[in-house]
């Protein structure tokens, strides 16, 4: 019999990849999913129930932009038959009253709104595409709904001197909840990390700016600040630890740990189409590759912090050192600090102003920032 905590909390089903959107920094994979690969109506039914019996607590509707699937009124009914709290992450493009009305009926309890920039012209540029007026009358009709509105920034060079705007900008379309999150460097925005990685000194004036916000607002709206770790001196307990907490299917039903692991080259992730979620998660070699700690090399292995942060982050060892086993190396312990520290000085001498970036898309071209 497994112990509670050896069940996964929450399931990230990322039901596309399609997304009208091109965000330089997308959490999506580099080699992104055609709409032929996605899994059918059935099949993503049939994960929710499995999700159902193996305990897990909560779903996030995600993409690319969930909204481009018809059928996700259907998936959102059967992730609340089978009792998980439905949240939807959206970039708000397609989201009509109707829409909004329908997910409701459905059964949405929350949803998850991002915006690029307190300003349309630099959201726009920044998304590669005009879509924050349509995120202004997305968050509206959310609030008219009576939906709880979270919001999240994903926050990078090009923004971050927009902090304060920003946040009045979140105050003012309803939001209850805020999520700042320094962008992470895997997948596009590992791509994109010369156009995007902050100075050391954006940041502390960042830091300086939420800290006031914070006490302003104090609990009127939660607010969050993801860490940019490559900053820090040891790595996030990413994930909460490999295969700990969450697990993600992807749309072709692959499932993974996280929604960067599929550029893990080394690990072969199980599908839900040939195998039960609950097998994947307790059997599968993917999901016990970096369970626990006798995986680890040194010096986590014998480091006291390796119960808080299980060595750091899988997807950031592999795509830094070649090694999804190495020392994350934003570790100052790790024998692999360079590869974060090189990049740490190059951005402070990178020019404040957002060159060109490599935007996300299914199309292996170079978009550039013309497309807004
Ligand atoms: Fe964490 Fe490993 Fe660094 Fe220790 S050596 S702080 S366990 S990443
Ligand atoms: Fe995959 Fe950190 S993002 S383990």
């Amino acid at each position: 019999m497994k112990k509670a905590a050896d069940l996964p909390y929450a399931l990230t089903a990322e039901v596309t990849h399609r997304c009208p959107l091109h965000c330089p920094y997308c959490s999506n994979p580099v080699e992104l999913q055609r709409r032929e690969s996605e899994l059918s109506t059935d099949e993503w039914c049939r994960v929710l129930d499995q999700a159902g019996e193996l305990g897990v607590a909560q779903v996030h509707f995600t993409g690319g932009e969930p909204l481009l699937r018809p059928d996700l009124e259907r998936l959102v009914g059967r992730a609340r038959e089978n009792g998980l709290y439905v949240n939807l992450i959206t970039s708000g493009v397609g989201l009509t009253e109707e829409r909004v009305r329908q997910l409701k009926e459905a059964g949405v309890d929350s949803v998850q709104l991002s915006v690029q920039a307190p300003n349309a012209e630099l959201s726009d540029s920044i998304a590669g595409f005009r879509a924050h007026e349509l995120k202004r009358q997305a968050a509206a009709r959310i609030r008219a709904s009576g939906l709880p509105l979270h919001m999240n920034v994903v926050l990078h060079r090009a923004n971050l001197p927009l902090l304060e705007e920003m946040i009045e900008l979140c105050e003012e379309w309803g939001a209850e909840r805020l999520e700042l999150a320094n962008a992470q460097y895997y997948g596009w925005a590992l791509r994109n990390i010369s156009q995007l990685l902050p100075t050391r000194e954006q940041l502390e004036e960042a830091e300086a700016v939420y800290a006031r916000a914070k006490e302003r607002i104090g609990d009127r709206i939660e607010l969050l600040w993801i860490l940019p770790d490559y900053y820090e001196q040891y790595p996030k307990p990413c994930m909460g630890g490999w295969g700990r907490l969450s697990l993600t299917v992807a749309p072709d039903g692959r499932v993974l740990p996280c929604t960067a692991s599929s550029d893990i080259r080394t690990l072969v992730f199980e599908n839900v189409k040939e195998r039960e979620l609950a097998w994947i998660w307790h059997e599968s070699p993917s999901f016990n590759a970096y369970r626990g700690y006798d995986w680890m090399p040194e010096p986590c292995r014998s480091c006291e912090r390796k119960e808080h942060d299980y060595g750091g982050c899988r997807c950031q060892a592999f795509l830094l050192t070649g090694d999804a086993r190495a020392t994350d190396p934003v570790c100052v312990r790790s024998p692999h600090r360079s590869a974060v520290a090189e990049r740490v000085r190059s951005a402070a001498g990178a020019d404040a102003a957002t060159a060109d970036y490599i935007y996300r898309g299914l199309e292996p071209v170079e978009l550039r920032r013309s497309r807004a």
